[in-house]
C-alpha cells in the first residue's frame, strides 16, 4: 500500500478526483495519508474533512520558502509519504523540498506544457488562439511547471468557447489525468530518457 500526500492550496477539485478514484480503487493499491494546504480558507481543506482524511493546514503568509517547507517535509515524512501530489498548490517548492522526494512529486498544469507556463494558463491559450488546449501532469523539478512530463490530454478548442468553458472542459481532462499519471508513476514500469518518460508496462 502506497501513501499518497496531497499539497492543496484551493477549492481541489483534482484532489476529490483523486481521492474518488483512491476509494473506487481505481488508483490501486493506494490511500491518501495527509491531505496539507497553505491556506486555511482552502475549499479543498473542507472536502477533505468531509472525507474523513487527515488534514492538516500549514499557513504559508509571511514564511520564508523553506521554512515552509521544511514543516511541509516533516508533516509529509510523519505520514509515511510514498508520492506527493500538488493539486492546485500555489507555492513554487524550494529546492531543498524537491531534493527530498526524487521523482515522487507531480504537479498539474492546465496546459499543453512547454505552452503556457505560470498563472492562469487556460486564459492565456485562450487569448493566443490555439486551436488544441489541454492538461500535462509532471514530475516536479527546481522550475516552474518544468519537469518531465507524464500525461497530457488535449482537447480541440471549439468556435463557440469563451475562456470559462475551455478552462471547464480542460479541468474535466484534469482529472482523469492525475489518476492516470499516479498509477503509472506507483505502479508502471518506465525509463526516463532524459526528460523523456518511456512507459514499459503496468503492474496490477
Ligand atoms: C487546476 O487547474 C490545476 O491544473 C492548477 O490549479 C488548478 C487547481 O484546481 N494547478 P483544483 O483546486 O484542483 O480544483
Amino acid at each position: 500500500m502506497k501513501n499518497l500526500g496531497i499539497l492543496l492550496s484551493g477549492r481541489g477539485s483534482n484532489f476529490e478526483a483523486i481521492a474518488k478514484n483512491v476509494a473506487a480503487g481505481k488508483i490501486c493499491d493506494a490511500r491518501i495519508s495527509i491531505v496539507i494546504s497553505n491556506r486555511t480558507d482552502a475549499g479543498g481543506v473542507a472536502k477533505a474533512r468531509e472525507l474523513a482524511l487527515e488534514t492538516l493546514v500549514l499557513p504559508s503568509k509571511g514564511k520564508a520558502r523553506e521554512e515552509h517547507d521544511r514543516e511541509v517535509v516533516a508533516a509529509l515524512q510523519n505520514h509515511k509519504v510514498d508520492l506527493v501530489c500538488l493539486a492546485g498548490y500555489m507555492r513554487l517548492l524550494s529546492p531543498w523540498f524537491v531534493k527530498q522526494f526524487p521523482h515522487r512529486i507531480l504537479n498539474i498544469h492546465p496546459s499543453l506544457l512547454p505552452a503556457f507556463p505560470g498563472l492562469e494558463a487556460q486564459e492565456q491559450a485562450f487569448a493566443y488562439g490555439v486551436k488544441v488546449a489541454g492538461c500535462t501532469v509532471h514530475f516536479v523539478d527546481e522550475e516552474l511547471d518544468h519537469g518531465p512530463i507524464i500525461v497530457q490530454k488535449a482537447i480541440s478548442v471549439l468556435d463557440n468557447d469563451d475562456e470559462k468553458t475551455l478552462a471547464a472542459r480542460i479541468l474535466e481532462q484534469e482529472h482523469i489525468a492525475y489518476s492516470e499519471a499516479i498509477n503509472l508513476v506507483l505502479h508502471g514500469a518506465y525509463d526516463l530518457i532524459g526528460r523523456k518518460l518511456v512507459v514499459k508496462s503496468m503492474q496490477k
